[in-house]
């Protein structure tokens, strides 16, 4: 098996059959990525996608529609149950991404021009928290809070601070690049106090949450966005949980606000999703998760590395790589060489540009999907200290290949 690419292959379909060796010959570290079984792709897949569907259940725009009504209201229930089991939120289950949920979730809560304020990119926020890049900054006046430097850890004090100064309209927690806790209850008090939306971004941990091993916002905020090709091992997609007073809101900011007709084919594939998040199976395989991201943390601080806040509580971590004197985007670059595919980060107070970053983040919910072993774990932390130290080498990518061999994709 190979994957690499050369001129000669122009197919689409021989592109795909090489980007499924590469899946399987390279290891994922990716904290985003994870690998969806063989239900969510046939799902995905499936001639739901031809449906168009504009509209909510039994509201529809268009007809045909009694079969995708029954799969979209499948999918809401699952949703609640597993996020929200005391019935206290409304769901939403059609934004197309991540960043559209939060989008919509905004729209929903604050006019063009509004204020909100969110985590900075470089502690860990998403650029749809108030990043200069994206409309989250164009649209609103958003202002960022940053972690403490000192510890790497969210400092709520100054967050309620900026919130009583600023006085935004919404105020987002959640990350991408942030591994430990988030205080909800806290958050949830401060925007009270300041008179704001809460929403949670929950999109990188919403395994972890339906696991019970990281907190829930459901109760505190009163809006959750997320999406479910994360930990939670789905499709590509978003979701929203509001507080029901919120629920028309929320639905007209998704659809007419930002979207057309939803993908129905991925909405069946989010149902199929959120019924396997709710099975032991699911929560003994989020356990394993942590696990592996402690198993990794611990042996690259043996092997003298600096972990942004000192460790993790969830399935990524972030390595300051300042001491090794090599950038983020050059670690990547060595790294994808040997088969270890990981994605540059910024750190807290960092000097290089988001393209560069002086660190790089590092999941384990992919490389668990693939039940790899202590032992392997602890011989690819190895192999990753060596190619950062001395360079990619044939003998790495060989160790690479054979443990990905050894721990293939499960359908
Ligand atoms: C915290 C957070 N929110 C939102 C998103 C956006 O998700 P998407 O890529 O589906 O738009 C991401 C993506 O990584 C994320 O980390």
């Amino acid at each position: 098996m190979q994957y690499e690419k050369n001129d000669h292959i122009c197919s689409i379909s021989d592109l795909i059959a090489l980007e499924e060796s590469r899946q399987n010959l390279q290891l994922s570290f990716i904290a985003s990525e994870n690998y969806a079984p063989q239900a969510v792709r046939s799902a995905l897949g499936s001639l739901l996608g031809n449906k168009y569907a504009e509209g909510y259940p039994k509201k529809r725009y268009y007809a045909g529609c009694n079969i995708v009504d029954s799969i979209e209201e499948c999918t809401i229930k699952s949703c609640k149950k597993l996020f929200d089991p005391h019935d206290l939120m409304h769901a939403n289950v059609q934004p197309h991404s991540g960043s559209g949920a939060n989008m919509a979730a905004y729209m929903a809560f604050a006019e063009p021009g509004s204020r909100i304020l969110g985590m900075h990119m470089f502690s860990g926020g998403h650029l749809t928290h108030g990043n200069k890049a994206s409309f989250s900054s164009s649209v609103y006046q958003a202002l960022t809070y940053k972690v403490d430097y000192a510890t790497g850890f969210m400092d709520y004090a100054e967050i309620e601070r900026l919130a009583q100064s600023y006085r935004p309209k919404i105020i987002m927690a959640g990350a991408s690049a942030y591994s430990r806790k988030i205080n909800f209850e806290r958050l949830a008090e401060i925007a009270l106090q300041t008179n704001a939306i809460f929403i949670a971004d929950i999109a990188h941990v919403a395994g972890l949450i339906v696991a019970g091993l990281y907190p829930n916002p459901v109760g505190y905020a009163d809006c959750v966005t997320g999406t479910t090709q994360k930990t939670l091992r789905g499709p590509r997609g978003g979701f929203i949980l509001c507080k029901k007073e919120f629920a028309q809101k929320i639905d007209r900011a998704v659809m007419p606000g930002i979207q057309g007709g939803p993908f129905m084919n991925v909405i069946a594939a989010k149902g199929i999703c959120f019924d396997s998040a709710a099975t032991q199976e699911f929560k003994e395989y989020q356990k394993q998760v942590l696990h592996n991201a402690q198993i990794m943390t611990q042996r690259f601080k043996e092997l003298g590395y600096t972990i942004v806040s000192g460790g993790t509580d969830t399935h990524l971590f972030i390595i300051d790589l300042r001491p090794q004197k090599i950038d983020g985007k050059a670690a990547e670059e060595k790294l994808e060489h040997i088969g270890i595919i990981t994605s540059r980060s910024t750190i807290p107070d960092d000097y290089e540009k988001p393209f560069t970053g002086s660190g790089i983040r590092l999941g384990t919910a992919a490389i668990t999907t693939r039940k790899i072993s202590p032992e392997a774990l602890l011989n690819i932390v190895d192999g990753i200290d060596a190619c950062l130290k001395n360079g990619p080498t044939e003998y790495l990518k060989n160790l690479i290949e054979k443990i990905a061999s050894q721990f293939p994709i499960p359908d």
